[in-house]
């Protein structure tokens, strides 16, 4: 249809039909995008749409939609078995990628993970370096990238960042080998900390 069989086609419908035109426009782009598009749609700050496979803590936001894309790299099947070294906090500022023979590690919730495979996102200057070599649980719970945020102390967090942050440990457990566990964390938090020392390997994939 061209424009002008367009405009002689519209100026003979009544207003009524023009405006339940109108209204149905964006009544269609829902459903279009509800059943027709499947790639996932959520934030990316939030590990939640992580995986279309992982098992806890995104169940019953997954439960409708059965198979959703990721851009976020799936979960391992060849992690080794959990160490149980302990670490200082100073002691972890010496694997935040500035040194290229040391490995990469980042803290949650005071376990340590060797993200060193990822230093495209965890090396010096990379997107994601502000979580290297400390424990920023806080800032992952918030999902912020602010060095200020980036503490160890998650006691503060509200109930659905505390959810963040334990969505994000999940994630990190499924992917990364976990090498220690920090001794000095704030006395708020310090009791959450869990030895691994006993775990089954990847019990939880
Ligand atoms: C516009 C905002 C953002 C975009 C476009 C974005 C994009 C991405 C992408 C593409 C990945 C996958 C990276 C890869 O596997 O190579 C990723 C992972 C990740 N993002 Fe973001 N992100 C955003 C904001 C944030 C924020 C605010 C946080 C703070 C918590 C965050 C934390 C993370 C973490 C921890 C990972 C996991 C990296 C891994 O270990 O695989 N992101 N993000």
């Amino acid at each position: 249809m061209n424009s002008e069989s367009l405009t002689k086609y519209t100026s003979s419908l009544t207003s009524a039909q023009l405006y339940s035109l109108l209204l149905l426009l964006p009544v269609s782009v829902f459903f279009l995008r509800k059943y027709a598009f499947t790639s996932d749609s959520n934030s990316t700050s939030s590990p939640s749409t992580a995986s279309s496979s992982t098992g806890s803590g995104n169940d019953a936001e997954q439960s409708g939609t059965e198979e959703t894309k990721s851009i976020m790299q799936p979960p391992r099947e060849d992690l080794l078995p959990p160490k149980d070294d302990p670490y200082t906090l100073e002691e972890l500022k010496a694997f935040d990628g500035s040194d290229p023979s040391k490995p990469v590690y980042v803290s949650i919730k005071g376990t340590v993970f060797d993200v060193s495979r990822k230093s495209d996102v965890y090396g010096r200057g990379k997107a994601y370096n502000i979580f290297a070599g400390k424990d920023g649980s806080r800032g992952l719970g918030m999902s912020s990238l602010k060095t200020e945020d980036a503490v160890p102390d998650w006691s503060v967090l509200e109930e659905k960042d505390k959810k963040t942050l334990h969505d994000w440990y999940t994630f990190f457990e499924q992917r990364y080998n976990i090498v220690g566990r920090v001794t000095d964390m704030p006395p708020s938090v310090a009791s959450f900390v869990v030895s691994h020392a006993n775990d089954p390997v990847s019990s939880n994939l």
